[in-house]
């Protein structure tokens, strides 16, 4: 049987839901249930092949043996063409599947027909707030693997959102476990219902760039447990991903690759993994230690192949009697089984993959459409009116700024990128005069000292210096106009991989503009085009409107277009925290960010929104926040019961979501727990549950969350296990972690 996806149908009946009467309303309450893990659910290894490839290993020579088990290219293994074994071939990544890269360098390869759709960057597919839309990126995403003909997709990223400085945050998902859990496991399924294996990473703690590649992570088990390792668990045990990346970091004084409790007693042993771990590239450090560790592939090792610490030095350490040749088969073996499963050996049946289709498009815009953030909108200046609006001034080096490309890491060579200018052009009306200024110039701080990647750091402050020439075509464009769009924010290359940002300051000389060009014209509205959060505070102090939006795809331009025209209902809700301050986020108020060689997660479990929530710290916008062009009101909170047994049940919520406005539009209904009498350190509030739901103007819906009561446990350091304390609970149920609207109870026996 293939993986399989279960539609769990509200999901879907819901966007085709105009009328609102009470037989459609009751069917919607019945059907419309939280996206938990079970909803999606991929297909296990099979064991199937074990007789076969047994016969295959024991043809095969040592060196055949270690030929599959490195990088004889630069995104290849080697096979053993003799035997029908082929290649294992992979490819980034998150935005979409990477140009080609060179056999022996990183240099592209140069190819014409590597082209592949560029789908939105991590932090935007989590502002979904949307598991369907995760599965469907997975999918696109992996049948363009396999048009590509890749085995492994490097891909999904997502580890903690822990600082909001971090390179990568907007490659990844989220600062919350229940969001990030509920957005890898759809996206996996998806990829790997094409025949291709989802490389989930970088497993684990790989939460900044700083140092990354030798820092020593340190926390306690329940830290580990309750926020870094829930959506790598899920991926494996519910998604059940067939490979998995080892980060570069070391954790608790080993390297990832080399750490046999991970890559053992919890990824294998704890978690059943059957898969392989492949090392991020140059991850590996030792031959012998790292295979019996658990480490199956080594990549990206900066030597000639053949040098490789699973290449000539392998071979030597088993002729030298300290490697025995069961081992290496064993790591032969995994690599095998994925083989067969992903049916890149015997290729009967195998997916065959599309690639840059129409199909691919839409759904890329469709994703886009639900990520963008309406932060602000206090005078009601969107959606956009056109009724006596004759121009538009569009502001901003991002009005034009393409995202596909750039920066340190992977990205993706793309036929199609429309930009937000040119989403605007697509959708105006020709009546409609845009003027246009580029407002800002990029400047990087490179200085000789630094290493590539490192663009925020060690530089003249040159950074935010505006030319003072596009500074007047901005302000004149803003005068001369009815309306001023400002597109702001960052780019990929100043979040990047491997450096974090320095400070969270708008760089370029941003913040000048954004005030000269509001003084200009008080119908300004500002776009933030970023992936992680920025010091946006006295912005926000000063524009009425205020939209973010991401690296958000081929189809991100026209997407944000028709949100701020209205033929969208803006939908996303921010998945991190935006901090006041860098010293209100947890990692900075602690000072353990980054840490030296070692970095220790003094907050311990409160990351994100646990912390400033229990701190009672204001954020500049919270955790789950965004707002609709309509209203919504929640109201009538009712659980199933009230009394409820540990582990053995699930607690059912249902709640009213009424639409007061004038305007269809989804509503994320989110459900954070408190335990308020907790015997044991805990959150002021953990999200537990949501759902997004479509209600039509005037309409209302009931939805209905589900908790199993084993949700509400906590990591116990002493009993190395999940323990639910008994005692009351209370279910708070808002549309963000700081706007509560209805709370029941809940006892726990
Ligand atoms: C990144 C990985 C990526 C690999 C191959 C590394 O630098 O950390 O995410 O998959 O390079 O490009």
């Amino acid at each position: 049987m293939k993986n399989r996806f279960i539609p769990l149908l509200g999901i879907f009946s819901i966007f085709s839901f105009t009328a609102c009467n009470n037989a459609v309303q009751d069917e919607m309450a019945v059907a419309e249930t939280t996206p938990e893990k079970a909803i999606f659910e991929g297909q296990p290894l099979s064991m199937e092949y074990e007789d076969e490839i047994t016969k295959l290993i024991s043809q095969m020579t040592l060196e055949e043996k270690a030929g599959m088990l490195h990088g004889t290219s630069m995104f290849a293994t080697s096979g053993v063409p003799r035997l029908g074994i082929p290649e294992l071939t992979m490819a980034d990544g998150p935005l979409g599947i990477r140009e080609e890269i060179s056999r022996d360098s990183w240099a592209p390869a140069g190819w014409t027909n590597d082209f592949a759709t560029y789908l939105p960057a991590g932090a935007g597919l989590s502002a979904t707030w949307n598991p369907q839309l995760a599965y469907t990126f997975g999918n696109v995403i992996g049948a363009e693997a396999r048009d590509r003909n890749k085995d492994v997709l490097l891909a999904p990223a997502f580890n903690i959102i822990r600082t909001p400085l971090g390179g990568r945050t907007y490659e990844y998902f989220s600062e919350d476990p229940f969001l990030n859990t509920q957005i890898t496991v759809p996206y996996i399924v998806g990829v790997q219902e094409n025949d291709v294996a989802a490389c989930i990473k970088h497993y684990a703690v790989n939460n900044q760039e700083t140092n990354r590649g030798t820092v020593d992570v340190q926390m306690d088990e329940r830290t580990l447990r309750e926020i870094y390792l829930p959506a790598f668990e899920a991926a494996i045990t519910d998604a059940h991903a067939y490979s998995v990346m080892g980060a570069y970091n070391r954790f608790r004084g080993d390297y990832l690759n080399e750490n046999e409790y991970m890559l053992q007693n919890v990824l294998r042993d704890q978690w059943g993994f059957k898969g392989i771990v492949i090392s991020d590239w140059a991850a590996i450090h030792s031959t012998v230690k790292a295979l019996k560790a658990g480490a199956d592939v080594e990549m990206g090792t900066p030597r000639p192949f053949n040098e490789f610490y699973f290449a000539d030095p392998l071979i030597a350490a088993v002729k030298a009697g300290e490697l025995s040749e069961e081992e290496v088969d064993k790591h032969v073996r995994r690599v095998l089984r994925l083989m067969y499963n992903i049916k890149s050996i015997d290729s009967t049946g195998r997916a065959k993959g599309a690639r840059n289709t129409e199909q691919h498009l839409k759904d890329a815009y469709d994703i886009a459409s639900e990520s963008i953030v309406l932060l602000k909108n206090d005078k009601k200046m969107l959606p956009l009116d056109l009724e006596g609006i004759s121009s538009i001034a569009v502001i901003g080096d991002n009005a034009t700024k393409k995202n596909a490309l750039g920066g340190f890491g992977a990205g993706v060579k793309t036929k199609l990128e429309v930009t937000p200018l040119e989403g605007l052009q697509n959708r105006l009306p020709e009546s409609i005069q845009i003027n246009h200024a580029q407002g800002y110039l990029e400047r990087y701080s490179k200085t000789d000292k630094a290493k590539y990647g490192d663009i925020t750091l060690n530089g003249p402050v040159t950074i935010d210096e505006l030319d003072p020439q596009l500074l007047e075509e901005a302000v004149n464009a803003a005068k001369n106009s009815d309306v001023a769009i400002i597109f702001a924010g960052s780019n990929r290359d100043y979040e990047t991989e491997a450096s974090d940002r320095a400070n969270l300051d708008l760089p370029f000389g941003q913040e000048e503009l954004i005030n000269k060009v509001m003084e200009a014209n008080p119908n300004t509205i500002v776009v933030m085009i970023a992936g992680a959060p920025f010091d946006i505070e006295n912005v926000d102090q000063r524009a009425s409107t205020l939209v973010w939006s991401w690296f958000n795809g081929s189809e991100g331009g026209n997407a944000l277009a028709d949100v701020l025209l209205g033929k969208v209902n803006p939908s996303g809700k921010l998945p991190w925290t935006m901090p006041k301050n860098l010293e209100d986020s947890p990692a900075h108020a602690t000072k353990s960010f980054p840490g030296g060689d070692v970095a220790t997660y003094d907050e311990g479990i409160l990351v994100g929104y646990k912390w400033f929530d229990t701190k009672n710290i204001e954020p500049l916008y919270p955790f789950g926040y965004g707002l609709s062009y309509t209203d919504f009101e929640l109201s009538n909170a009712k659980v199933d019961k009230t009394e409820a047994y540990a582990n053995a049940e699930t607690i059912r919520v249902s709640v009213d979501v009424e639409n007061t406005g004038k305007l269809d539009g989804k509503e994320v209904v989110q459900l954070y727990v408190s335990k308020e009498d907790s015997e044991v350190e805990r959150a002021a509030q953990e999200l537990k549950g949501f759902i997004k739901a479509l209600v039509p103007a005037g309409g209302s819906k009931t939805v209905t969350i589900e908790i199993p009561v084993k949700d509400l446990a906590y990591y116990s350091n002493e009993n190395s296990d999940w323990v639910v304390e008994p005692g009351t609970y209370t279910l708070r149920i808002g549309n963000s972690s700081r706007n509560i609207s209805e709370e029941v109870i809940v006892n726990i026996k």
